[in-house]
């Protein structure tokens, strides 16, 4: 046998940057300090800091561990029945014309991110111009760029948020995508922007719709938190009708990690919408095909959770009022934190936090201060002054508060 050569053949693999969020999650966790605060986490918590499995979700636990028929088979490629016809109806409406004309295929996809990947390999063969862009805000969810970057695409920005004011910037949104190549893809967040909390309003969309229809450009719309942002399910989800009565053909990826609390159980759906029935049957079979190609088959436990929610009346009401719960308890810490910094006469103005909705509000405060309040106060946000309003609560607010006083008032922005 020869030889085998000292140097590996994989020489040349450099080194990933370290996901910023997962690792600043690593270092909350690391730190033993009792009055750390977890700022950066995206995901809901009670007012003693703790997850909170939704009363709805433990009920349809309850129902399916006392199913005799239970078992742990796989699913069919398109996932739970109860889960994708009732996820296109709580996005779509049920009296949407698209899905009375059978328009719209929607599969289980592994959460948000599986779905948005799917779409995205979905795209990369098919998109109607080859080589146009896929355009996401400025800023955006990380993992954004990284998604369609890897399923080939070239990935661009468009303006989104205005520094200065922390407002929509919907000029330039307005400006680029105007100036975008036909055919290219834009990924819009339907509600709650993550990290800004920043949406634009009615009129806003409007205008956004008409730029995009007069560049013939493709919205892939990603909602990670209906009914989280608002309360309500059909008020998040306005944007995303509003474009299919305009009638885009277009894509959406939708999470359940959020409004349902089903973070690691990883369900969400892909949903499609083409201008004709045919044209969706097509598109089914190859999204049904990468799907199978990457995942074989989405994973039951979450999704038959969500499905048994979405099917039963009386847990589905019993979810909207857990939706309420999370989104009112949200609004309070806005509220609470606004009036904190405005009573503390912290230098700036703070309305932003109320103006801002779903769970994040970007704060304005740059990665040096939010270095200097997690080796100070031991809070931790990510480097562009996003913070989670879940992670505060009626314990931590003042000390979070008086944390941010100190660290405006003391630690300048350049
Ligand atoms: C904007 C946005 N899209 C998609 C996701 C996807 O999350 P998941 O894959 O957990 O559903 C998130 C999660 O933070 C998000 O904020």
């Amino acid at each position: 046998m020869p030889a085998i050569a000292p140097t590996s053949i994989f020489d040349n693999v450099t080194e990933a940057p370290p996901d910023k969020i997962l690792n600043l999650s690593v270092m909350y966790k690391a730190d033993t300090d009792a009055t750390k605060v977890d700022l950066g986490v995206g995901a809901y918590r009670d007012n003693n800091g703790k997850p909170w499995v939704l009363p709805a979700v433990k009920e349809a636990k309850r129902v399916l561990s006392e199913d005799p028929s239970g078992n742990h088979e796989y699913l069919g490629v398109g996932g739970v029945p109860e889960l994708t016809s009732g996820a296109a109806k709580l996005i779509f409406g049920k009296d949407s014309p698209a899905l009375a004309d059978s328009r719209v295929y929607t599969i289980q996809s592994i959460s948000g991110t599986g779905a948005l990947m799917v779409g995205a390999q979905f795209l990369a063969q098919f998109k109607p111009v080859k080589d146009a862009p896929v355009y996401i805000s400025d800023p955006t969810w990380a993992n954004h760029r990284a998604i369609f970057e890897t399923a080939g695409h070239t990935v661009k920005t468009y303006a989104y948020c205005d520094f200065e004011t922390l407002t929509l910037n919907i000029n330039g949104m307005i400006k680029d995508l105007k100036e975008a190549t036909e055919g290219s893809i834009v990924i819009l967040h339907a509600c709650a922007h993550n990290p800004t909390g920043i949406d634009p309003t009615h009129e806003q969309w409007e205008q956004i719709a008409s730029v995009m229809a007069e560049r013939k450009l493709i919205p892939f719309f990603d909602t990670a938190y209906q009914g989280f942002a608002t309360g309500s399910l059909d008020n998040d989800a306005w944007a995303i009708r509003r474009f299919v009565d305009y009638g885009f053909e277009m894509l959406v990826a939708e999470s359940f990690a959020k409004n349902m609390g089903l973070y690691g159980e990883r369900t969400g759906c892909l949903h499609t919408v083409s201008n004709s029935q045919e044209i969706t049957r097509r598109i089914s079979t190859q999204i049904n095909r990468v799907s199978r190609a990457t995942i074989s088959t989405a994973s039951a436990h979450g999704g038959k959770i969500a499905g048994t929610i979405l099917k039963d009346s009386n847990l589905f009401s019993q979810w909207l009022e857990d939706l309420k719960t999370m989104s009112d308890r949200i609004k309070e810490m806005r509220d609470g934190l606004r009036t904190l910094l405005e009573k503390l006469g912290t230098p700036g103005t703070w309305n932003h936090i109320t103006d801002q909705i779903g769970m994040f509000s970007f704060t304005g405060l740059n990665a040096t201060q939010a270095e200097y309040l997690k080796n100070k106060y031991h809070i931790y946000l990510t480097d562009n002054g996003r913070i989670s309003l879940a992670g505060l609560n009626t314990s931590n607010l003042d000390y979070v508060a008086r944390a941010i006083d100190d660290v405006v008032r003391n630690v300048p922005k350049n």
